[in-house]
């Protein structure tokens, strides 16, 4: 195991304990078979926002390679759970945010590389795959939430097409440059 990352939810999910401290994270394990093994701190990096950027204008930082690239996450991952009302909201009680799995796919995977989650739930990891350029291969035990994956990929790939409603995770610059995608949704009966 390289990591064990915290997936800090921000809120709990059934509106938290009185009698202990309420859970509000997750455990993401990041585990590799191999030393030499794919990783891209470059791809998930976080910009720096503009006001930090401006107080570092001294000449020691002018032209600093890392103050344009952004900061490497670390293993506290702050991103809010999936809220009722978010866009991104599906009929799966335990789906992801896609902004958690397009870290995990672009940090783990190379363009056109490919992605198993042999437990897709609502389809987030497969969407995130496709937004970001890397083909997928997924399986679903649950007939309807097979069909949820599906559906949310078919409108992934809608959307990448047309550029109708790119997504925050998509990495803008592939656009155009992907090669047709090898995907795969597996109904386990
Ligand atoms: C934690 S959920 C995955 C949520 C998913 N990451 C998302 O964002 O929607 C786990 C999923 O695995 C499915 N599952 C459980 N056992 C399975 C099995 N043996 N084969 C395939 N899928 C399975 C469940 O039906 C469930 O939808």
């Amino acid at each position: 195991m390289v990591n064990e990352i915290i997936w800090d939810r921000r809120v709990p999910s059934m509106g938290g304990s009185t009698r202990s401290f309420s859970s509000v994270h997750d455990n993401i394990g990041f585990f590799v078979k191999e030393t030499k093994y794919y990783f891209d701190i470059d791809a998930v990096r976080i910009p720096y926002d503009e006001e930090t950027k401006k107080a570092r204008t001294r000449s020691i930082f002018v032209g600093k390679k890392w103050l344009e690239m952004g900061y490497n996450p670390k293993d506290i991952w702050s991103v809010a759970r999936i809220h009722a009302q978010d866009p991104e909201r599906t009929d799966h009680p335990t789906q992801k945010p896609l902004e958690i799995l397009a870290r995990m796919v672009l940090a783990s995977s190379p363009k056109n590389g490919i992605v198993l989650d042999p437990f897709m739930g609502s389809g987030s990891t497969a969407v995130a795959s496709i937004l970001n350029c890397r083909n997928y291969i997924g399986f679903e035990i649950n007939k309807k939430y097979c069909q949820l994956a599906e559906d949310r990929i078919k409108e992934a790939e809608n959307n990448l097409f047309n550029c109708s409603n790119i997504n925050k995770a998509l990495d803008k610059s592939a656009v155009g440059m992907r090669e047709p995608l090898n995907t795969q949704a597996t109904l386990l009966e």
